[in-house]
């Protein structure tokens, strides 16, 4: 009887797997203000059941949309009647996806989870094998390395923050990955990170002197009711589960949702919404149980929130045009560790404001960070700059964890050498 639920369970999961089967990923480039309207204008026929992955924010500037198969002769009619450009990036996204997931089985096969060191960093993983990852590296590293639950998701699963300490109650450096659930190659950074540090702590210079005077927090599904609803039912997923009261629309942006200009432009008051806001600033439970562990840790110095994808680093502000009193240092500091970046394998990160940068965006996490005192307050996208998007083959998490812990490191050290 056990089997037989088992496996109608099973089934169940497959047969309600989103099928993205001749779903495309147009690239649009609008040339002026006009055509950045027009595209924009779709966005609001939600019969068309547009996914903007980027933008649209500015001419000359890429807006990418996952297109399904039923609105792509009109959305291309659209856009060829406008004179407005357009690729094809992504030609069928299901291909992509069915990959993604023949490497899943392949990775899964070649590894045994009791040990971090024949973990598979090269493939991505599920909640379940996540968490296990963080109680097995816990399990090798007592006295280093802890695991603290901050909350729970809307849906009930824990809030998992891996903790690296050598001493009591110093001043931290926090890192979080996935609060977007799509954002795969973020979790799948965090964890190569998390082993990374514990492989260098005593080994490389830099690091040792950095976790002799800071602790660093990781908190790897910053989002897991969206990440586990990414594996079961649709991989395109990027809010959080949460109901929305009047709206069979689920889900909250949860990098609109932070008490920072809350409300404001760059955010929607739609729950249907890729960027709705939520009802009202830290809603979601995934949002308040960081910002409870902020205020009362008290000695965050340091704040990175990474996303994926467009190649990018991003300082504060998202919801003014305001510049902040730390401007230059953000700015000189950006500059420094995307040059480091660059130089394992030469792959180039554009920086600078969010607002400035990509486009206005309201309620965002490091924002939130940046005015609770927090100066280095970071966000990262990683690869790529859209061939794959948020389907970016496994064969490319380590290179990008590789990359980006360069940068990375030159945030933590800056901040070490900073302390204020
Ligand atoms: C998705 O749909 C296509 C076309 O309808 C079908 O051929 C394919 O097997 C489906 N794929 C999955 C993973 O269900
Ligand atoms: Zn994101």
């Amino acid at each position: 009887m056990k089997g037989v639920l088992a496996l109608l369970a099973f089934v169940a999961a497959v047969t309600s797997m989103e099928n993205f089967s001749g779903q495309q990923v147009l690239r649009i480039l609008p040339v002026n203000e006009e055509q950045v309207n027009l595209v924009q204008e779709l966005e609001n026929l939600e019969n068309l059941q547009l996914d903007f992955w980027q933008g649209p924010s500015k001419p000359k500037r890429f807006i990418d949309i996952r297109v399904p198969f039923s609105s792509l002769q009109d959305v291309k009619a659209y856009l060829e009647y406008h004179n407005v450009q357009y690729s094809i990036m992504i030609q069928d996204l299901q291909t992509l996806l069915d990959e993604e997931k023949r490497d899943m089985k392949i990775g899964r096969a070649m590894e045994n989870a009791r040990s971090t060191n024949s973990f598979n960093y090269a493939t991505y993983h599920t909640f379940d094998e996540i968490n296990n990852f963080i109680d097995t590296l816990v399990a090798e590293n007592p006295g280093f390395v802890s695991k603290i639950q901050i909350g729970s998701s809307y849906e009930g699963r824990p809030l998992n923050v891996l903790k690296f300490s050598t001493g009591a109650n110093r001043p931290a450096f926090w890192i979080d990955t996935g609060i977007h659930s799509r954002e795969w190659v973020t979790q799948a950074s965090g964890l190569w990170f998390a082993k990374k540090i514990v492989t260098d702590y005593g080994r490389d210079a830099s690091l040792t002197a950095t976790l002799n005077q800071m602790d660093i927090f990781l908190e790897i599904v910053t989002n897991p009711d969206g990440f586990v609803y990414c594996h079961t039912t649709n991989r395109m997923w990027r809010k959080t589960r949460s109901r929305n009261t009047g709206s069979t629309c689920m889900g909250t942006d949860p990098n609109r949702n932070w008490d920072a200009g809350f409300g404001g432009g760059g955010s929607s008051s739609n729950p249907c919404s890729e960027t709705y806001r939520g009802r009202a600033a830290n809603s979601e439970s995934e949002v308040k149980a960081v910002v409870d562990f902020v205020k009362s840790h008290g000695e965050i110095k340091g704040f990175v929130s990474i996303h994926s994808y467009s190649q990018m680093l991003l300082y504060p502000y998202g919801y003014t045009n305001t510049r902040t009193p730390d401007n230059g240092e953000l700015d000189r500091l950006a500059k420094s560790a995307i040059d480091a970046l660059a130089s394992l394998y030469g792959t180039k990160y554009t920086y600078g404001s969010i607002i400035t940068t990509i486009y206005q965006a309201s309620g965002g996490t490091i924002d939130w960070t940046y005015n609770q005192g927090i100066k280095y307050s970071y966000t990262f996208e990683l690869r790529d700059t859209g061939r794959y998007g948020f389907a970016l083959p496994a064969n490319q998490i380590i290179p990008t964890a590789e990359e980006t812990w360069l940068a990375l490191t030159k945030l933590i050290e800056h901040t070490r050498d900073n302390l204020y």
